[in-house]
This record gives structure tokens, C-alpha cells and sequence, in this order.
């Protein structure tokens, strides 16, 4: 695992937006796994930047989402088809059709999942992966105790997840947020070739610590990526706050920068 430690988010924004373009740049039919929540709201505004200027194109890219809310329409303005069409599909060149997102309204929920799964095969996989991560240490709607084989598949939210969220949803009300969702599993999230974690801020400073320093335990999903073999973890200094080896990971990245870890 690779740490790389920034001054700020935005600095943090910046590396990972470069990590992508380069990536799309490379492999023009990129398979993207894409998150949602407050984290990568900058590093999608630069990717729009970056297709305006022309830098880069995603015309011939896929995306896959990594959840969505039970219960919510893709119209809904806190779920998150909605969150990816107003903060980056619209303002790309990427071909909406070729997006996908779990369906929060499936019927019959298995079945729904197991396409998904279907769908990222299909596609030939997931090239690069982004994640945020959740105070709690989950992963996508991984919540702790969950298996870290897991594939995709419906997750009660636990209140810590519920608690942090609901600052979105209408009047910051707790019983606004929905209680389950559906998620890609940790399985999931392991297959995919490469993986580009951000987290900033003071909040995060435990799930940093649990997913770089480990144990491995399924109280702490993320930590699983520590047998990802390609995984970078973009933190600030604040969400870095509880690494121990805080000085070894900054000499090891001014030397090797974002190349495999
Ligand atoms: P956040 O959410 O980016 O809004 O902090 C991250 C997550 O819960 O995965």
C-alpha cells in the first residue's frame, strides 16, 4: 500500500484527479469505479475542468458506482445517481449510457446485485477504483462485521454511518436518511486492478490509521486493501494524524511518487 500524505484536500484532489487522467490517457476505454459523498467533489470538478479543456476524454470509458440508498429514485436529490449525473456525468463526455449505478428500487434485490456483478464482468472488470472512506472504517456501504469477501449486496447502515450522513439529507434530520443500501462488496472492491483511496479531514484519523496499520479485521472493512496489491491512499495531514510510521510513508512517496505501491 502506498500512502501519500498532502498538505491539503485540495492538494489530495489534485493528485488523484492527475492519477485518473493519466490512467484514461493510457487506456482510452477505461473502466472506472466511481464513489460518491463530500470527499471526491473536487477531484470531479477538476475531471470536468480537464475534459473542457480537452486534456482528457471519457467518451469511450464505463463507469461503475460503488452504491446507492434502498429505497431512493435516481431522482431523488440525496441519492446517488443523482449526486454522479450534477457533479460529474453532465459535465463530462462520458456516454450516460455506459454508467451504471446499483438500482435502489430493485424488487428483487439478489437478483439485481448478481447482474451488477454480471455487468462489471462483462465489462472486463474495473481498471481503477475510487473510494472514500466512512469514520467507522467502512468502504462503499461495507459497514464493520461485515465479510470481506463479500460481493455486491444490501447492507443495514449502522447509526454511525446514519448519524454522519444525515447532514445532507432535508433539515439534517436523522430519520430522513434511508436505513439500508446496496453496495458493492469488499470482494468487489478487491477485484478491481487498481484503487485510489482519499480521505481528508480530523474525522478520518482512526479509519486511516485502521486501513494503513491494520490489524486486518472485518470491525474495520477498509483494511482489507492491505492485500490489495495496488492501492494508493491520498490523506491530508489531518485524517493522517494517527499514523505511526507518518515519516516513512512521506520519504518512501518523495522518492517513488503514485507509481505501484
Ligand atoms: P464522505 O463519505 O466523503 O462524505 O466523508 C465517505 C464515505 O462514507 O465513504
Amino acid at each position: 500500500m502506498k500512502v501519500a500524505i498532502v498538505q491539503n484536500p485540495e492538494e489530495g484532489s489534485r493528485l488523484a484527479a492527475s492519477i485518473f487522467i493519466d490512467q484514461v490517457k493510457q487506456n482510452p476505454k477505461t473502466v472506472l469505479g466511481l464513489a460518491t459523498g463530500s470527499t471526491p467533489v473536487k477531484m470531479y470538478k477538476l475531471l470536468a475542468e480537464a475534459c473542457k479543456a480537452g486534456t482528457v476524454s471519457f467518451k469511450d470509458c464505463q463507469s461503475f458506482n460503488l452504491d446507492e440508498y434502498l429505497g431512493l429514485a435516481p431522482e431523488h436529490d440525496q441519492s446517488y445517481h443523482y449526486f454522479m449525473k450534477t457533479q460529474l456525468f453532465d459535465h463530462i463526455d462520458i456516454d450516460q449510457a455506459k454508467t451504471h449505478v446499483p438500482d435502489g428500487l430493485a424488487t428483487d434485490i439478489a437478483a439485481s446485485c448478481q447482474a451488477y456483478e454480471d455487468a462489471i464482468k462483462a465489462a472486463g472488470g474495473i481498471d481503477i477504483q475510487l473510494l472514500g472512506i466512512g469514520s467507522d472504517g467502512h468502504i462503499a456501504f461495507n459497514e464493520p462485521g461485515c465479510s470481506l469477501a463479500c460481493r455486491t449486496h444490501s447492507q443495514v447502515l449502522t447509526q454511525q454511518t446514519i448519524n454522519d450522513n444525515a447532514r445532507l439529507f432535508f433539515q439534517g434530520r436523522v430519520d430522513e436518511v434511508p436505513t439500508q443500501a446496496v453496495t458493492m462488496g469488499i470482494g468487489s472492491i478487491m477485484d478491481a486492478k487498481k484503487v485510489v483511496l482519499l480521505a481528508f479531514g480530523k474525522g478520518k484519523q482512526d479509519a486511516i490509521a485502521g486501513l494503513v496499520e491494520g490489524p486486518v479485521t472485518a470491525m474495520c472493512p477498509c483494511s482489507a486493501l492491505q492485500y490489495h496489491n495496488d492501492c494508493i491512499v491520498i490523506c491530508d495531514e489531518e485524517a493522517a494524524g494517527k499514523l505511526r510510521n507518518k515519516d516513512y510513508y512521506k520519504y518512501i512517496f518523495s522518492q517513488t511518487g503514485v507509481s505501484n505501491a
